[in-house]
């Protein structure tokens, strides 16, 4: 197989993380349950991935909470952040992971920068939405559909010269490029466990300041008198019981990203990703391709997207096909009524996935 979703869910994993599950798996109950060794043995487990995730963010192991998915974790920065009513900025390739959260708080919502690959565009137009007053932002750092590469740094930059309270959604950028809690001073990053991080499907990340609100109310292992959440993180947003075996997965994948370096792993996946938009469109495909770009590149067959990413199917390559959840980013870019396919790479991409994808891509034109 030809796996090329990795926008979706990264495949394979680096066989560490295998091996952590099934062995957290038989030697794991729930941390912070007690002082026995199956309870030790999570809590170590919860609290190494922690430290990994704080050293690749550049942030304190308390303010990483674990979540179920990212948006999972969008869900608690919005609920956080946004009342009804508000105004919040976002930009023109939000997922459905940041829209439909903001649509079901009833907000106004302003869509600034739609330009694909043009930084200006969209400094200029975040920066006048933001002029206007906002009470919150919530910006990708990459398209999920195009591979289009915001410059976050900037953005953040203008949100806290308007005082915006921000969020970003990482979810396509996390263990790929660089993310900083530190230098971008967000109040929260929000990210997938699964896809650029390595780990299984079910495990998130929230980085977050302390104007994290729960979304949902439970134990913790902590303050059990209290009828309230813990006032302290991690705690206040992790009710319920962890998902251990997800973790120790994720913090091998994180480890792996640590001693490899996300660099190299961007530097293998956007010499591909080039690659391909060179080759496709050479054949005379439409390929949306530019500057800032990472790993991830879309284009239109010569035929519905849906039925051409089914041969490729058959042909035994993967990639994903329609509006990618992201039906705002396929609006910016003119292709709501036909979606694209989009080709991900991961972090083991090689030079044969290219050429095979692009010897079926010429077969069936013919
Ligand atoms: N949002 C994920 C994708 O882009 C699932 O495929």
């Amino acid at each position: 197989m030809i796996y090329l979703d990795n926008g979706a869910t990264s495949f394979c994993k680096p066989l560490p993380v295998y091996d952590a599950v099934r062995r957290a798996m038989f030697t794991c109950a729930s941390p912070g349950r007690g002082g026995y060794s199956l309870a030790m043995n999570a809590g170590y487990r919860v609290l190494a991935c922690r430290e990994r995730a704080g050293e690749l963010f550049a942030c304190d192991p308390e303010q990483v909470v674990f979540t179920g998915s990212c948006t999972h974790g969008l869900n608690i920065a919005i609920q956080s952040l946004v009342k009804p009513g508000a105004r919040v900025v976002i930009t023109g390739f939000e997922h459905n992971a940041v829209t439909r959260p903001l649509y079901g708080l009833g907000v106004k919502i302003s869509v600034a920068g739609q330009k694909l690959f043009d930084w200006e565009d969209t400094l200029t137009a975040w920066e006048a939405a933001l002029k206007k007053g906002a009470d919150a932002a919530v910006f990708t750092h990459c398209s999920n559909v195009f591979g289009y590469i915001l410059p976050v740094e900037e953005m953040a930059q203008l949100c806290k010269k308007y005082k915006v309270p921000f969020i970003i959604d990482a979810a396509q950028s996390a263990g790929v490029l660089p993310v900083s809690m530190k230098r971008l001073e967000a109040d929260f990053i929000a990210m997938p466990g699964h896809k650029g991080l390595l780990g299984p499907q079910g495990t998130g990340l929230l980085l977050c300041k302390d104007s994290a609100q729960p979304l949902v109310f439970g134990g913790t292992g902590s303050n059990s008198l209290s009828p309230e959440m813990p006032d302290f993180l991690p705690d206040r947003l992790e009710a319920g019981t962890l998902n251990v075996p997800g973790i120790a997965g994720l913090s091998e994948g994180l480890a792996f990203l640590l001693k490899t370096g996300t660099a190299a792993v961007l530097e293998k996946e956007h010499t591909q990703a080039a690659l391909c938009a060179k080759k496709l469109q050479e054949m005379g495909l439409r390929v949306f391709a530019g500057e800032h770009q990472s790993g991830t590149v879309s284009f239109l067959p010569p035929a519905d997207c849906e039925d051409f990413a089914q041969i490729l199917a058959q042909k035994d390559i993967a990639v994903r096909a329609g509006l990618h959840c992201a039906p705002l980013a396929h609006k910016s870019a003119g292709t709501l009524d036909t979606g694209t396919v989009r080709v991900s790479y991961g972090w083991n991409a090689c030079i044969l996935q290219t050429q095979r994808l692009c010897e079926a891509v010429a077969e069936i034109m013919k």
